[in-house]
């Protein structure tokens, strides 16, 4: 099965302070970790890190053993600014890859269908870019990245920019499509309750030097999954104590 290391990593940007300490975390191919703590804990250096993008201090970021040398096929990023072509059909920004690999427009597009579909946006392939809603913008994103077939998904607030109510819908969508597809998942997000509901895995982080203080298994995804109600689960005590609980590790409550 598929594995995503960061095996002791340090990060220090140049003439700074080291912004990620000695950190650690495995993703397997069947997870979906989300990664919470306070702005500027260094979330996104460490999924930089996990994309390739940035190479650490010292430590090692492995795929299946091997260390990873810079961006690859096999780490698919969405951003939460979608960075769609405009000039390009729905279809033809979600088989990007699958052009720049050469492969047939028929080709081409029944894999394009095939992802919209998994995203929710069947029969919109034909569309223009700037026809779409900003949803439907991000779920273009979301089916480019999983079009490109990769081991491993990288998300970095993908939802932050939709409003509430696209956003809980976009959050059973990345479950589905989590689902059906298995992808190890990294996703990060400020929303505690957002990070409950989609991981199998919630990893919270401290700053300065960036690192993990929390490891918590939950199965509330897993619940939706089964076909539990969003709101019925958002509402368990279960729920809501897991809730309480993360708050209280991200901003260091002192327990009631
Ligand atoms: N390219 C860079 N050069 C220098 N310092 C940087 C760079 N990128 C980030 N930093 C610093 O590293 C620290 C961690 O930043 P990072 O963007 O990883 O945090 P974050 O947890 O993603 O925050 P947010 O929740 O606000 O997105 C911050 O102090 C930030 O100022
Ligand atoms: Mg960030």
């Amino acid at each position: 099965m598929a594995h995503l290391q960061l095996d002791s990593v340090s990060l220090r940007y140049e003439g700074g302070a080291p912004v990620l300490g000695n950190l650690s975390l495995d993703i397997r191919a069947d997870e979906f970790v989300v990664v919470v703590g306070r702005s500027g804990c260094g979330k996104t250096s460490l999924l930089n890190l996990a994309a390739g993008f940035l190479a650490p201090s010292s430590g090692q970021v492995l795929v299946d053993g091997r260390p990873v040398t810079g961006p690859g096929a096999d780490r698919a990023v969405v951003f939460q600014n979608d960075a769609l072509f405009p000039w390009l059909s729905t279809a033809e920004n979600v088989a990007f890859a699958a052009r720049l690999a050469g492969i047939a427009p028929a080709e081409r597009r029944a894999q394009a269908d095939r992802y919209l579909d998994i995203v929710g946006l069947a029969g919109l392939g034909d569309r223009p870019i700037w026809q779409l809603s900003g949803g439907q913008r991000q779920r273009v994103g979301l089916a480019r990245a999983l079009a490109a077939e990769p081991r491993f998904l990288l998300m970095d607030e993908p939802l932050g920019a939709l409003d509430a109510m696209t956003r809980e819908a976009m959050q059973d969508l990345l479950l589905e499509a989590w689902n059906r597809t298995r992808t190890g998942t990294l996703l990060i997000t400020h929303g505690v309750e957002e990070a409950l509901y989609l991981a199998t895995r919630v990893i919270v982080m401290a700053p300065q030097p960036g690192r993990i203080v929390r490891r918590l298994e939950v199965d509330f995804g897993r619940r939706r999954l089964a076909g539990e109600s969003a709101r019925s689960i958002k509402a368990s005590p279960s729920f809501v104590a897991a809730r309480e609980d993360l708050l209280d590790s991200i901003f260091e409550r002192e327990a009631a």
